[in-house]
């Protein structure tokens, strides 16, 4: 199967089996979570009172252009269930997010919400962490070679995201270091490191954060992991 129709399968999957009536719900990001937005847009237009909140502009345009209505995070007690994506997984649900530039806010979702499922293809499984992608690093524009600099004493290079004719911004206006480690041995070490270098906003380590990993691959299976 086309790494594609991987995507859809396990998004809709995802809101198969774990959005219902009622629920507030949180909409991740990116390519594969575009499918569980769209499939979510089939449930409210089939009579589903549903309560979201979106991880990014990008996902929020994208619901409302499905029918969906989207609320800020402040109007709602809490999230029953976030689906969202991963740009790598390892064997204890462990993730490294934010390629796609939307870790702050999806780091916040993932936080107000009860059940946080992630939805990947294969392709995003690893047994480390870092072994096939940078680590996304948020931090403020203020001094931001310092940031780096404090970055890369931790054993990365780090390098400037590039957007359209300069640095990418997030939708929070800060900028993002992509840090090549190789290898996170100790991803719980990592994190207490770099949460405390000024400047730094969110890191895209999310350590215990996953409550389910839907995993989906070529075979056309889909493996579960968490609840
Ligand atoms: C967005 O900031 C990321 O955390 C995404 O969840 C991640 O990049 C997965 O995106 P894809 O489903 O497009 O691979």
């Amino acid at each position: 199967m086309m790494n594609v129709d991987l995507k859809k399968m396990v998004a809709e999957k995802a809101v198969d089996d774990y959005i219902e009536k009622d629920m507030n719900v949180g909409l991740g990001t990116g390519s594969t979570v575009y499918y569980a937005i769209k499939k979510i847009g089939e449930l409210v237009a089939g009579g589903y009172r549903l309560t979201c909140v979106a991880t990014s502009v990008q996902s929020e345009e994208l619901a409302k252009k499905c029918g969906v209505a989207v609320v800020d995070l402040n109007e709602i007690d809490s999230i029953d269930v976030t689906i969202d994506g991963a740009d790598e997984v390892d064997n204890n649900m462990n993730l490294i997010k934010g390629l796609g530039g939307a870790l702050l806010r999806e780091k916040i979702v993932a936080a107000a919400s009860m059940k946080e499922v992630i939805v990947v293809d294969e392709s995003k499984r690893v047994s480390v962490l870092g072994t096939k992608t940078s680590l996304p690093v948020e931090v403020i524009k203020f001094g931001h070679l310092k940031t780096k600099y404090a970055l890369e004493l931790q054993g990365c290079r780090a390098t400037l995201r590039m957007g359209d004719g300069g640095p990418f911004e997030t939708d929070s206006g800060n900028y993002i270091y992509d840090c090549r480690f190789n290898s996170i041995d100790n991803p719980f070490f990592l994190e207490s490191r770099i949460d405390v270098i000024p400047g730094v906003v969110e890191n895209g380590l999310f350590l215990n954060t996953a409550t389910t990993v839907l995993i989906a691959s070529g075979t056309g299976k889909i493996e579960r992991l968490g609840e």
